[in-house]
């Protein structure tokens, strides 16, 4: 078994499902009720920024009846715990892994508690509801700000920062995720050229299952808790 040191974890939506989050493909296709290019993606918001905003400040507001679980509890212990390096890119916009205790956290897709003004271009912590156009918190101007959401058809964050983690890291773990939405998908396959060792966790197999050495599947809560103490304990993978 070779010696890690360098960990890179990426989480996505089946993490903060035992919390209460819903996961964005569900069975009907449908997020929250909602086709996924009606509130998530640019032309969505210019066509209609009122019910995008009230979607978004619809899932702001449920993060005050959610808390962290298991899972995202364990790699907050992981991460205080581990000698070596370790990042933690997420695709989830709400706040768990932040509230857990992670620090060398990336949310890759952006985070509902930011808002993004499009008068300034500044980004200031947001708890409101942008559908009522508040005003920039940095620039006073009303009726500009949008959700600091990453969505399709945009640039993820901290690309040149999570590429150069692919490069360097002995061993990458992926939760919760679908591999549906790149280019989250394809750091498997980063990783893997350049001699991670890989593993995933999840619920059932994503599409991108077989580019991975290992496979557990199940839920985020029981199996990411062990495998911390497992990895915590002997160095394994
Ligand atoms: N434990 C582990 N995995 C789970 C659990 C659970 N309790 N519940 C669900 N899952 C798995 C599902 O089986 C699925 O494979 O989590 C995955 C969630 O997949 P998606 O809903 O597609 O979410 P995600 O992969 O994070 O989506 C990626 O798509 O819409 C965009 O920007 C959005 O960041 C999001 C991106």
């Amino acid at each position: 078994m070779k010696d890690i040191q360098n960990i890179v974890i990426l989480t996505g939506a089946g993490i903060s499902a035992e919390s209460g989050v819903a996961t964005f493909r569900g069975p009907d296709g449908l997020w929250e009720g909602h086709r996924v290019e009606d509130v998530a993606t640019p032309e969505a918001f210019a066509r209609d920024s009122d019910l995008v905003q009230k979607f978004y400040d619809e899932r702001r507001a449920q993060l005050a009846t959610v808390a962290p679980n298991a899972a995202h509890l364990a790699l907050a212990e992981l991460e205080a715990k581990w000698p070596g390096d370790l990042l933690l890119i997420t695709q989830n916009v709400d706040d768990l892994h932040d509230r857990a205790g992670s620090q060398k956290l990336l949310h890759m897709h952006g985070e509902l508690s930011s808002a993004w003004c499009l008068a300034c271009d500044g980004r200031s912590p947001f708890t409101g509801q942008m559908a009522l156009d508040p005003a920039c918190p940095q620039c006073d101007q009303f009726g500009h700000l949008r959700p600091d959401i990453v969505w399709f058809g945009e640039m993820p964050y901290q690309m040149e920062r999570i590429e150069l983690a692919l490069t360097q890291c002995d061993l990458f773990v992926s939760i919760g995720t679908s591999g549906a939405v790149y280019p989250a998908a394809g750091f498997v396959q980063s990783a893997r050229h350049y001699g991670a060792e890989t593993l995933e966790m999840n619920l059932d197999p994503s599409e991108g299952s077989f580019h991975f050495h290992q496979s557990r599947m199940g839920r985020a809560g029981e199996l990411v808790p062990a495998w911390v103490e497992e990895i915590l304990s002997h160095g394994l993978c």
